[in-house]
């Protein structure tokens, strides 16, 4: 019996049907996976699917926006955010502060998911030039405007601050533009993973087509069973 992969979720698919004599040849396909069942949490198109393999796929329709979030206390918003990049398929998240963050949230999506560390604002800043992408500030602070009417730059880089604190003002000076989401509560705020996920889902509606992208890809749904 091999060893349980690391990632696992509570459903997923068995071994492949009909065993090894109907393994695809195909070297997207992982052997033990096809050999044991795949309980990843990814999607059915990428079902028995190496991680390598995923990534580079991933990389063919990543979208042109990226992530940043400030860390210098450890938050646990960060893994969430990644997640949220993953799902939305992001660029790349930078990370910017403490190099080490808060993995719990992400559920091993930063595998798949390009992540990158920044010293600190400056050192983002610097990277953004190089790379001609605007940072977008992502707060409710005086003088921001609203993400309902905000016409996103496809490029650009959407930077969160910290809960707490929210986005230092080094950070709030280096971007081009502060975008708030509207609340209607009593709350000062949302917390920065739900700040993140609304960021991205509103960059979507704006510049992705409305049928997610890895769904139209042929040999979307895999043949495998689930599991339960
Ligand atoms: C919990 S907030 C803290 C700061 C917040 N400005 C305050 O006054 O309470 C942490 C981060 O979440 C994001 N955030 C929370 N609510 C937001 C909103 N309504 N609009 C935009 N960003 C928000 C921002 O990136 C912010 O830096």
């Amino acid at each position: 019996m091999a060893a349980p992969h690391p990632e696992r979720t509570t459903a997923g698919v068995g071994p492949w049907p009909g065993g090894r004599a109907e393994w695809p040849e195909d070297e997207r396909y992982d052997p033990e996976l096809l050999e044991h069942g795949d309980t990843r949490n990814v999607i059915d198109r990428y079902r028995y699917w190496r991680m390598a393999a995923i990534v580079a796929d991933l990389d063919e329709h990543r979208h042109p926006f990226h992530v940043a979030i400030e860390n210098w206390q450890h938050d646990m918003n960060i893994g969430s955010i990644v997640r949220s990049a993953n799902a939305f398929a992001a660029d790349t998240v930078h990370i910017v502060g403490r190099r080490r963050w808060n993995k719990r949230g992400a559920m091993v999506t930063d595998r798949y998911q390009h992540v990158e560390h920044r010293e600190d604002v400056a050192a983002l800043v610097a990277w953004a030039r190089e790379a001609g992408v605007p940072i977008i500030a992502i707060d409710n602070v005086p003088g921001c405007v609203p993400m309902e009417t905000f016409d996103w730059p496809e490029r650009c880089v959407m930077l969160f601050g910290q809960e707490g604190p929210g986005l230092t003002e080094e950070a709030i000076a280096a971007s081009e533009a502060v975008v708030e989401i509207t609340q209607y509560g009593s709350t000062r705020s949302i917390n920065a993973s739900a700040a993140a996920a609304v960021a991205m889902f509103s960059w979507v509606q704006q510049h992705s087509p409305l049928v997610p992208r890895a769904a139209e890809l042929p040999g979307a749904g895999g043949p495998g069973q689930l599991a339960g």
